[in-house]
């Protein structure tokens, strides 16, 4: 195909402006799916993240456009993930194209997922056009939403497109604009193949698929092609394009997006952000900026019931064919059993994960409490990454300990701006910036990731009635005062409830914690001191008195749905207490001291 009828892009919004919403119509509106088969969100191709509304995995869509200049272009549009999660996915899948739509709920305003995408898409050097949408709701404020793209992000929104992708309202204008606004790809037809891996996933047919941009050159069906940062060669079994189904095409040229299948075992072979070329006279230098995507946050995962255990390790083994950013190991508990102890590219990506194994496998996992990766600088001057505090050594062998640091821009009305400066420095944050576009603030953080992934979107959240906006992205490792703290239930340690805490939250976390276990833990013939410590001191201490005649059984917390499983598990005759000395804790106990309220 002729490049200059080539346009490639991508849409960034914030989550719920409109971005799924405006590709069906695109797709719809140039005949690209029969009206039949057109479902709500046909790019969000798994049910989780339809109900959820959350698209997570890239995917893409080539579609077929008779311009009004009388030539027919192919607009390939590759749709990003909006999450902060997957931010380095965002930043890569931009580099595959040359322009973006800068989707914006009129209604709405900019928000923090606005600005981070905007700034992916201008790092990659996109041509950006502006598209207000939902101007059929009555609380659309046209004008104002102009004001704040010009004076927040620094873009001309003059003749930014007026849309409402639920009604169908200025679509022709949309791809009116990609065409005259947005620049065609270059490349070079002759020279060696050059190809960037956007994308790739598991499909239970054709087995490990993958996404690709070319750049220069040429790829046909039967080419032997290399990756070049795993050296691995695969033979080019298909070849096609995503309309948004799989349609065979003969060969890929320059500025074109397709996929291809070649006998590969497993999505991890495949990194995105990988060059593609040739086995032979390939080319020399790979595109720059390669990075694999780094687990983040890691916790525990174990089944509720024990006998679950071999389900758990095939549904893991499973999710992760199709998500080589989640990692996991074998991990056995006192408390809780045997499980594994998984890594993530932060909370969503966690949230995503169990939902899934719990939905689509049918277990009932218990999570410990989430933590982040960090460094232990110990004094033989070797450094060690700690994905679980109980695994931490010797606090005599380190020297100091290095934490995750973010940067974290938050987007707030005026008035619940207090309380987010309030929330922030709670949780150790340093400001660094706080500006105002009308009626908002927008301020930027520098917090440790370790107290964020605690229950800070949930805090944000409530405390500004879920008006605030919130995205990061990591910094850097820095050294602070961390230590481990433990609890002791009858003096005897329990693995699952440990921690890594800030020496000076301690206190307040430890206590917490031994307040809860003591409504937990039902009473024993004996009265039992429940602690948390550091090292051999003791920071908070509750003593759980001996059992009275009348007292017959505890209410437990939990929601609702679980506990009932629960009861119903128990009934069959499956009542699970973990010894702990001479103390018996129901696991259920467990599974309430680790949810965060
Ligand atoms: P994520 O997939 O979560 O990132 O969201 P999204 O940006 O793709 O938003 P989506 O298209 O799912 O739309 C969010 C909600 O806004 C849905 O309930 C849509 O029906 C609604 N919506 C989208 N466009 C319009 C519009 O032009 N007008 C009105 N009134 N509602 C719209």
């Amino acid at each position: 195909t002729d490049l200059d009828l080539i346009r490639n892009f991508s849409i960034v919004a914030h989550i719920d402006h409109g971005k799924s919403t405006l590709a069906d119509r695109l797709i719809q509106l140039t005949g690209t799916v029969a009206q039949r088969d057109m479902k709500a969100q046909m790019l969000d191709s798994m049910d989780i993240e339809r109900e959820r509304g959350i698209t997570i995995k890239a995917n893409s869509v080539r579609i077929e456009y008779p311009a009004k200049d009388g030539k027919r272009y192919i607009l390939n549009l590759i749709d990003t993930p909006g999450h902060v999660d997957f931010a380095y996915e965002v930043s890569r899948s931009m580099r595959a194209v040359e322009g973006s739509l800068l989707v914006v709920d009129a209604s709405q305003g900019v928000e923090a997922q606005t600005l981070a995408n905007v700034y992916h898409a201008l790092d990659a050097g996109h041509e950006i056009v502006p598209v207000l949408n939902k101007v059929d709701l009555p609380a659309a404020d046209v004008g104002r939403v102009k004001t704040q793209i010009e004076d927040v992000i620094g873009l001309d929104a003059s003749d930014a497109i007026e849309i409402s992708a639920k009604s169908g309202l200025g679509i022709p204008d949309v791809l009116e604009a990609i065409v005259t606004r947005l620049p065609a790809p270059k490349g070079d037809r002759d020279a060696p193949l050059k190809a960037m891996l956007v994308d790739s996933w598991y499909d239970s047919y054709l087995g490990v698929v993958v996404m690709i941009r070319v750049i220069d050159g040429v790829v046909r069906k039967g080419d032997r092609i290399k990756m070049m940062q795993t050296g691995a060669v695969y033979g080019v079994d298909k070849l096609a394009v995503l309309k948004p189904q799989m349609v065979d095409i003969a060969e890929l040229g320059p500025g074109e997006i397709g996929i291809w299948t070649g006998s590969i075992k497993q999505v991890r072979d495949t990194r995105v952000g990988d060059t593609i070329t040739s086995e032979k006279k390939g080319c020399e230098t790979p595109l720059p900026g390669f990075k694999p995507a780094q687990p983040v946050v890691f916790c525990g995962l174990f089944p509720v019931d024990a006998n679950d255990f071999d389900t758990l390790r095939d549904a893991i083994e499973k999710l992760q064919l199709n998500d080589s950013s989640f990692s996991s190991e074998m991990e056995t508990s006192a408390a809780l059993g045997f499980g594994f102890r998984c890594g993530f590219l932060g909370l969503l990506h966690l949230e995503v994960i169990r939902d899934r194994l719990e939905r689509e496998y049918d277990l009932d996992l218990i999570t410990t409490a989430p933590s982040v990766v960090f460094h232990l600088h110990m004094r033989d001057g070797e450094v060690l990454d700690l994905h679980n505090p109980a695994d931490m050594p010797d606090l005599t062998l380190v020297d100091h300990i290095d934490e995750p640091r973010i940067k974290a821009t938050i987007l707030v009305p005026d008035e619940y701006l207090g309380d987010v400066l309030k929330l922030c420095q709670d949780r150790r944050g340093i400001q660094m910036d706080l500006s105002y576009a009308g009626s908002r603030a927008m301020v930027v953080y520098d917090l440790p990731l370790a107290e964020v992934v605690f229950d800070f979107y949930d805090r944000l959240k409530s405390v500004t009635k879920g008006y605030a906006s919130f995205d990061y992205v990591i910094s850097e490792y820095r050294e602070d005062y961390l230590v481990k703290m433990s609890i002791l239930v009858n003096d005897e340690p329990v693995d699952a409830l440990s921690m890594m805490v800030h020496r000076d939250r301690a206190e307040m976390r430890g206590r917490a914690m031994v307040e809860k276990l003591k409504d937990l833990i039902p009473r024993h013939m004996f009265k039992i001191p429940i602690q948390a410590a550091i090292g051999g001191r003791v920071i908070a201490r509750e003593t759980l008195s001996a059992m009275r005649k009348d007292v017959t059984a505890k209410c437990y917390g939990g929601d609702a749905s679980r506990k009932k499983k629960l009861l119903e598990k128990q009934k069959a005759g499956k009542k699970r207490m973990r010894q702990f000395g001479k103390v018996e804790i129901p696991q259920e106990a467990f599974i309430s001291a680790l949810k965060m309220d």
